[in-house]
């Protein structure tokens, strides 16, 4: 059993540039960027880079995060750039009660976040959001990167378990997450900790 990583822990790590601030999308979300249409929603948004890249290809961009501060600096990040989107102050783990549908959801740091009893709620609500057939892009640490600094790690069995029935796995790959250069030395050793990026599709129903 394992605990979600708290909002102090996170409200804190904004006070300065946390790790994964990194002044642009992660490369497989930057990649993403020009084949997805419609309305899309960033969980765990952070200071909304990767929706940012979105909402530059013209989809319709919503960003939550719990931490206040980070929204305030998306926020500032979309006016700097001429780009609608809308961020919002949300818990993640009140998906499954929004009235919202999107036809993608991204999630670049926050499913590994969650302990094992908030994964489920989180991916629950994932599921409601979504509308029958969307795209779930899941960004996570994988049991491949050493040591145990960071969030936890997860293995493909556990993602397989997760995504077990109401979602196909259509596609697994191994990543890296980038991080801010003294967070790589001092956490990392150099070396930028292994990732999993899945794409995911809702099935019809539940
Ligand atoms: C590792 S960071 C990644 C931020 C961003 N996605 C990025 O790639 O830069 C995880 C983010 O999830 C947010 N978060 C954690 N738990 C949350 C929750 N229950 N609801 C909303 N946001 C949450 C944190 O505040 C933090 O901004």
């Amino acid at each position: 059993m394992s605990d979600s990583i708290k909002r102090e822990t996170f409200e804190q790590s904004y006070d300065e540039r946390p790790p994964w601030d990194i002044d642009g999308p992660q490369e497989p979300f930057r990649k993403m960027c020009t084949q997805l249409r419609g309305k899309l929603l960033d969980a765990g948004c952070g200071t909304g880079e990767n929706a940012l890249c979105f909402a530059a290809q013209g989809l319709t961009v919503t960003g939550i995060d719990f931490v206040e501060r980070a929204i305030l600096r998306a926020r500032e990040k979309a006016k700097e750039r001429g780009l609608a989107a809308t961020f919002l102050v949300k818990d993640a783990l009140t998906l499954a009660t929004w009235d919202q549908r999107f036809d993608t959801v991204i999630d670049s740091g926050l499913f590994h976040v969650f302990g094992d009893a908030e994964r489920v709620r989180y991916v629950e609500g994932v599921h409601t959001v979504l509308r029958p057939g969307g795209i779930f892009l899941l960004m996570c640490f994988s049991d491949r990167t050493p040591g145990t600094n960071g969030p936890r790690r997860i293995s493909q069995p556990e993602l397989e378990a997760t995504f077990s029935g109401s979602w196909v796995i259509k596609s697994l790959e191994h990543t890296a997450f980038e991080v801010r250069a003294d967070a790589l030395e001092k956490y990392f050793d150099g070396v930028p900790p292994k990732a999993w990026f899945v794409t995911l599709t809702k099935t019809a129903s539940k």
